[in-house]
């Protein structure tokens, strides 16, 4: 017999599993044989369906290669049920006060937890990630998403005054947390009071269908959640189903793209959570220990299948020996085998299909020259298992440290100083996540802001938490979910009559569009007949192309000449924009002070403006000295939010502080309307720099000239070489070459449909964020055409997480 005292010697565990019998039952009651093998409907409309397809696949625990059910596989037509329930229900459920919604959100957040044990049980059964997580860590975190966006919905009514909900909502979610990104994705959705059809990812189906269960045992309406199975097929249809009005998706980069192309031009709104390659930088006064325990959970976490997984390790090299010895020593004591035993590090790989990505990548790694390290243990051979893995000797440029590998293997870099490590932590085209570690905070900080990331966790790693938004930058998709800012992606602004029906045909067309026949009014015109230069890089440049183009006024007289802008003019102008990169560093305070220099030079040249823009569009003299005022106005506006458009410090789980900064985007092009060229003009490159981007604008087409006229005032009013650029010509055309170009971050277009959906499309070359719109605005009407909407727009919430405490 074994004495206590050779336990102690070996310290060898026992097996300890967690019971399936609960989750086995609730499998059999699903029609299955044997308690294995459940056949499920399709949850749509408040009860199980049969799909219209007839079609139904397997799925198996991944760490028994055993069917665990059948689910079906949604065709056309249960993809058109699906969003025709969720239609019908979206008048009741967007009407109630949002205290009722609260209720509900309440409600689901305590069934969660009342059947925490047999959603965390059918998790690692379905997906293979170990109990340990699914219980201590998944659980536990959709409640939390309930219970916070329970809190949301209660103050709906006060906190996004003039907002409602977008409407129907797609939701297709991936295999990594299944039921974490339910939450995540359905909470928000229904606090707003979307109405929603999720699509779980086709490996691990079952907790978003246990999980419509308890939404009908909650009481929720039928038709608020309808839950639909199939793979990518589905997946599509979802997207193209027209009735749709936004989509919101979690999965690759490469699929993330299909979708930004397939929703081009549709007026659905998106929100993409896309792949990562998350640096995990270790300065060398680092705890190295707490540095190993962040490092097993960055990416041995959920068996590295963690899109923010801090997959690249880049450690000061004074430290890089020292910590790698402590790694291996610590993989070594990894534990890798059944999901459902208690004591177990790391469960199976999803599918075998993400089993040969993760060797093939592997394989990879040493055929290109780096070193590969595996602990001496070998893994259960049964079930899709793959043991702990560490690179050292990587070369930056090595497909292993770019491609994202969704497994655990950890490529380690080194670097010299702060510098390099900011250099090799951006040497990627995603921008998820990344972790900084130093016992030096004003190390830290310094280095948190230069990271293009969603998030930065100092000290600390895969922390979540509902009251944070969660999100990325570049390639990592757009849009943030949790927190203030995570429900604005299921709201929109009340004005904005068009959206949320589904039906395109409701939309106006851009009231500029339609060029202006009144005939001039009797007020002199200034004698003048120029030819007007682009501007960029702080000075009038000549374009490219020697031919100008003729603007005309509305009876036909000859105003003025503008440059006929092309690729070679976007080309200098993104360069100078991009050189201007220091304007994101200047303080609030300076950037709004040049915001107001220019307002005031505009308004001691108010008539001269004014007489310009109703000779160019002969709308009056009233009218267009309105415009003027209006624009000064704007302009005030914005210099005022310059230091005020502040982030926030979240309350989220750990002791701590989490802070939300506002961040530029970077250099965000800008297609301005037609209609009020000189307001429309100022409305959105104000909001664009006042925040810290640089800007390359394309004015009205029509009637640009009151943007050519800004050049001299922009030359009086100290504005850094750069930051503004203007380019005049074809708006459509120009817009599409700022939407193919790499080095744009973002693109606003306002102007016709089908050239809303050429920039939509074209955005998906680098991700880059894009705010395309064809209906019109009253751009005089503060509501529409200024405020917190623009500043949205204009930044992207950085969340850096601060334990702290000894
Ligand atoms: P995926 O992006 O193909 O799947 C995610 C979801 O999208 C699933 O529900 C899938 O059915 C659906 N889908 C697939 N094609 C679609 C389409 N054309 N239209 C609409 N929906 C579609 O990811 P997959 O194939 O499961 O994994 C491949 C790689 O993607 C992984 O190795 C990993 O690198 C990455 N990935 C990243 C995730 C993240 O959280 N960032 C999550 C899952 C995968």
């Amino acid at each position: 017999m074994t004495t206590v005292s050779e336990i102690f010697q070996t310290m060898a565990y026992g097996p300890a599993p967690e019971s399936d019998k609960q989750a086995r039952e609730w499998l059999a009651k699903h029609g299955g044989e044997g308690g294995l093998g459940g056949e499920f409907g399709l949850f749509v409309g408040g009860s199980w369906v049969k799909p219209a397809s007839g079609e139904w696949f397997d799925v198996i625990n991944p760490a028994t290669t055993q069917r665990i059910a059948r689910v079906p596989q949604a065709g056309k037509a249960d993809v058109d049920a699906a969003v025709a329930a969720a239609r019908a229900a979206f008048p009741g459920w967007s009407g109630l006060p949002g205290h009722a919604r609260a209720r509900y959100l309440y409600a689901l957040a305590r069934e969660v937890q009342r059947h925490a044990r047999l959603l965390a049980v059918l998790e690692s059964m379905d997906n293979g990630k170990s109990i340990r997580e699914t219980r201590d860590l998944d659980i536990p975190l959709v409640a939390r998403h309930f219970y916070h966006h329970a809190g949301w919905a209660q103050l709906q009514e006060s906190e996004f005054a003039g907002a409602t909900p977008v409407g129907v909502v797609g939701q297709i979610i991936p295999w990594n947390f299944p039921l974490l990104m339910v939450a995540w994705k359905v909470a928000p959705a229904l606090a707003a009071g979307n109405t929603v059809v999720l699509k779980p990812a086709e490996f691990t189906p079952l907790t978003a269908l246990a999980f419509a269960e308890i939404v009908a045992e909650a009481g929720l309406p039928p038709g608020v959640l309808n839950v639909i199975t199939g793979d990518g097929r589905t997946g599509a249809l979802l997207v193209d189903q027209a009735d749709v009005d936004k989509i919101a998706f979690t999965g690759s980069t490469e699929v993330g793209r299909v979708i930004r192309k397939a929703t081009a031009g549709s007026g659905k709104k998106l929100s993409l959570e896309l792949g990562g390659k998350s640096p995990f930088i270790v300065f060398d006064d680092a705890d190295l220990d707490s540095v190993v325990e962040g490092v097993v959970d960055a990416i041995w976490f959920n068996q590295g299948q963690v899109c923010c997984a801090g997959s690249r390790l880049l450690v000061h090299e004074g430290v890089a020996e020292r910590l790698v010895a402590k790694l291996r020593a610590r993989m070594e004591k990894l534990r890798v085998g059944p999901p459902l035993d208690k004591a177990i590090d790391m469960g199976a790989i999803v599918a075998p299909v993400q089993l040969e990505r993760i060797r093939g990548l592997v394989s990879k790694g040493v055929e290109e020259g780096a070193t590969m390290w595996q602990p001496s243990w070998a893994c259960p051979t049964e079930g899709y298992f793959y043991p702990p893995t560490l690179f050292t000797d990587v070369s930056p440029a090595a497909t292993i440290a770019q491609v994202e590998i969704f497994g655990p293997v950890l490529v380690a870099m080194s670097f010299r100083t702060p510098k390099e490590a900011v250099e090799l932590a951006n040497n990627t085209p995603y921008g998820l996540a990344a972790s900084v570690w130093t016992e030096n905070i004003n190390l830290a900080l310094d280095v948190a802001p230069k990271i293009k990331a969603g998030v930065v966790w100092i000290n600390c790693t895969n922390v979540f938490d509902a009251a944070s938004g969660f999100g990325g930058y570049r390639e990592s998709g757009f849009g943030r979910e949790g927190g203030r800012e995570g429900m604005w992606e299921y709201l929109k602004l009340q004005w904005d009559e068009g959206r949320g029906t589904g039906d395109g045909s409701k939309r106006s067309v851009a009231k500029g569009a339609s060029r202006r026949t009144r005939p001039s009014s009797p007020v002199p015109l200034p004698p003048i007949d120029r030819t007007y230069k682009m501007f960029i890089g702080g000075k009038q440049a000549r374009p490219d192309a020697p031919y100008p183009r003729a603007i005309v006024a509305p009876d036909g007289r000859r105003l003025a000449e503008v440059g006929e802008g092309n690729r070679k003019d976007v080309r200098n102008a993104v360069e100078a924009a991009r050189a201007a990169e220091g304007w994101a560093h200047t303080t609030g305070h300076t950037r709004g002070q040049i915001l107001y220099y220019i307002a005031e030079n505009l308004a001691t040249r108010t008539d001269e403006f004014a007489a310009r823009i109703d000779a160019m569009t002969g709308c009056g003299p009233e009218r267009a000295r309105a415009e003027v005022d209006a624009a000064v106005s704007r302009l005030f506006t914005y210099a005022s939010w310059a230091d005020k458009y502040d982030g926030q410090v979240h309350p989220t789980t750990i002791r701590g502080v989490t802070l939300a900064m506002n961040e530029p985007i970077g250099v965000v092009g800008i297609a301005a309307p037609e209609d009020l060229p000189l307001l429309g003009f100022v409305s959105l490159v104000a909001p664009a720099v006042a925040v810290g981007n640089t800007v390359v604008a394309i004015p009205s087409e029509i009637h640009p000239l009151a943007a050519t006229e800004l050049y001299s005032v922009l030359e009086t009013s100290d504005v850094p070489a750069g930051v503004m650029n203007i380019v005049t010509g074809s708006k459509d055309e120009l817009s599409k070459v700022l939407a193919d170009h790499l080095d744009v971050d973002a693109m606003w277009y306002f102007g016709n449909q089908a050239a809303a959906a050429e920039v939509e499309r074209a955005s998906a070359g680098n991700m880059k964020r894009t705010w395309a719109e064809w209906h019109a605005r009253d751009w005089l009407d503060p509501h529409q055409g200024e405020g917190r909407e623009f500043l949205r727009e204009a930044t992207q919430v950085k969340n850096i997480w601060i334990p702290y405490g000894e």
